[in-house]
Order: structure tokens, then C-alpha cells, then sequence
């Protein structure tokens, strides 16, 4: 047993089998309103306790030996909401990318931004730009995060690109596709949580999730606990993944 698993026995009073560990975790982190709402605070309160949780999570899943996580921050629909909650939300994304970053990079994570950049605030792609090209090299983990990210958008904008390359109709393939997205070099996420109750993907990683294995708890995401990430890997560890195949052993 190596010190990852001792150390995440001290974290949770849990173990999740290191066999069948997933490469990628993507996470879907909603309820920070609710959250807000029923302590009787702005929406925005909860966005900033969500944040305390992403730095607390990332370290969980990094320390079980995920190589991947991908965050879902605020998506395509978001822009809808109350200007004054859009403004709230990537208020704290800046705040959080420039002072997590050199933290990020001592550990070895490599940052990734999935999603339009073209209309953030230019401080915000400033900043975005600089934690992605700081920590292009590092390797202990990865973390996406996907904001101004929608699936539909990902996959209509890879359309694009591939017909404005005039890529020829034969070469067109599934693994070009995936060049074309944001995720390329990214696994597939193998495992989907999403906290908050609702049972949907909103728009996230549509192309991607194709096989991914499906969690959902009602905890929202601010109220997220270390052995609650844990019980996901433990059920993913239970999971039987046949990709359309035939029942085997994995
Ligand atoms: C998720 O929390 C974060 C974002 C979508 C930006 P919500 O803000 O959706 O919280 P609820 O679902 O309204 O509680
Ligand atoms: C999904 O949450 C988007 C993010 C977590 C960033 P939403 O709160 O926007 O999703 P819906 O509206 O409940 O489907
Ligand atoms: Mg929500």
C-alpha cells in the first residue's frame, strides 16, 4: 500500500480500491447557490465557499493517484444569470487563478482552461493565459477547468476549425474530432460526479462523457466532505464497464 493510500485513510476513514482507480474525475460542482440561499447569504457566499472546496478536492484526487480532474466552473448558459452573479463568479475565478497558481505549480499541476477565452475580461484571460503557460510542463496532475465551456459550443467550434483547415471528408474521424476539441491529449473523463441533486450533464463534456461512469450526490458542493469523493471512487471501483462490449473483467 503506498503513502497515497495511508494518507487518504487519514483524510477519510475510507480506502477506494487503487486497482480500478479512474484516470480522469470530472466534476460538475453546482449547489453553491442553494448552499447560500439556505444559510440566508448572497449566491455569490456560495461561490466563494465552492472555491475553498476545488483546492480541497484537487488535493484529495491528486493524493489518490487521479492523473486528471477536470472542473466544471460556469458554463455557456451561465452568462444568463443576474449580471451581478456573473460578475460575482468571475470576479472569483481571477482571484482564485492568481493566487492558486505558483501553489499549483510547486505541485506539479499542469493548469488547463477548456472553454472560449475570447470573451472573459481581459484580466481574467491574462491571468489564465499565464497559469497555463507556467505550468505546461508539470506533470503530477492535470487540472481543467472549464469556464465559459459548453459542449454543444466545443463541438460546433471543432466543426469549424476542421472545414477552415479543409480537412477532406476521409480524414475526418474520431480521433481528429478529438484533436480539434479543448480536451485534446486529455483522457476521457471515466468518471462524472456531480453534486447539488440534479441528475443532468448540462452541457458538460457531451462528446467526452460518452462511456463515463455517472455519480451524483445531493450534497451540495460547498458542503462536499473528502469521504464523499472517496465514496465515488469506491462505487466507480464497483462499476462494470463493457463500452458496448461483452461482460470482462477489468
Ligand atoms: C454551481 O452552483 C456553480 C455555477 C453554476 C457557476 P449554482 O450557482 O448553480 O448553485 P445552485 O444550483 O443554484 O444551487
Ligand atoms: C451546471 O450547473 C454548470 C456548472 C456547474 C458550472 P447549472 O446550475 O448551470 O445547471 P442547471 O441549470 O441546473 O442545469
Ligand atoms: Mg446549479
Amino acid at each position: 500500500m503506498s503513502s497515497i493510500w495511508e494518507n487518504k485513510q487519514t483524510i477519510s476513514g475510507h480506502i477506494a480500491s487503487p486497482i480500478d482507480l479512474p484516470r480522469h474525475v470530472a466534476i460538475i460542482m453546482d449547489g453553491n447557490g442553494r448552499w447560500a440561499l439556505k444559510k440566508g447569504l448572497p449566491r455569490t457566499e456560495g461561490h466563494k465557499a465552492g472555491v475553498e472546496k476545488i483546492r480541497m478536492i484537487s488535493k484529495v484526487l491528486g493524493e489518490a493517484g487521479v492523473k486528471f480532474v477536470t472542473i466544471y466552473a460556469f458554463s455557456t448558459e451561465n452568462w444568463s444569470r443576474p449580471k451581478s452573479e456573473v460578475l460575482g463568479i468571475m470576479g472569483i475565478l481571477e482571484e482564485v487563478i492568481e493566487t492558486e497558481t505558483e501553489r499549483l505549480h510547486q505541485n506539479g499541476v499542469r493548469i488547463i482552461h477548456l472553454g472560449r477565452s475570447d470573451r472573459l475580461a481581459k484580466k481574467l484571460r491574462t491571468s489564465v493565459n499565464h497559469a497555463q503557460e507556467l505550468t505546461k510542463h508539470n506533470q503530477s496532475m492535470t487540472l481543467c477547468i472549464a469556464f465559459d465551456y459548453g459542449g454543444r459550443a466545443e463541438i460546433l467550434r471543432a466543426i469549424k476549425q476542421i472545414m477552415a483547415d479543409g480537412i477532406s471528408r476521409k480524414e475526418i474521424g474520431e480521433t481528429l474530432l478529438n484533436k480539434y476539441l479543448y480536451t485534446h491529449n486529455i483522457p476521457d473523463p471515466d468518471l462524472i460526479i456531480r453534486t447539488g441533486g440534479e441528475k443532468r450533464l448540462s452541457n458538460f463534456l457531451l462528446w467526452q462523457s460518452a462511456y463515463s461512469e455517472l455519480y451524483f450526490t445531493p450534497v451540495h458542493w460547498p458542503d462536499l466532505e473528502p469521504k464523499q469523493i472517496i465514496e465515488a471512487l469506491n462505487e466507480f471501483a464497483s462499476r462494470r464497464r463493457r463500452f458496448g462490449s461483452l461482460e470482462k473483467d477489468f
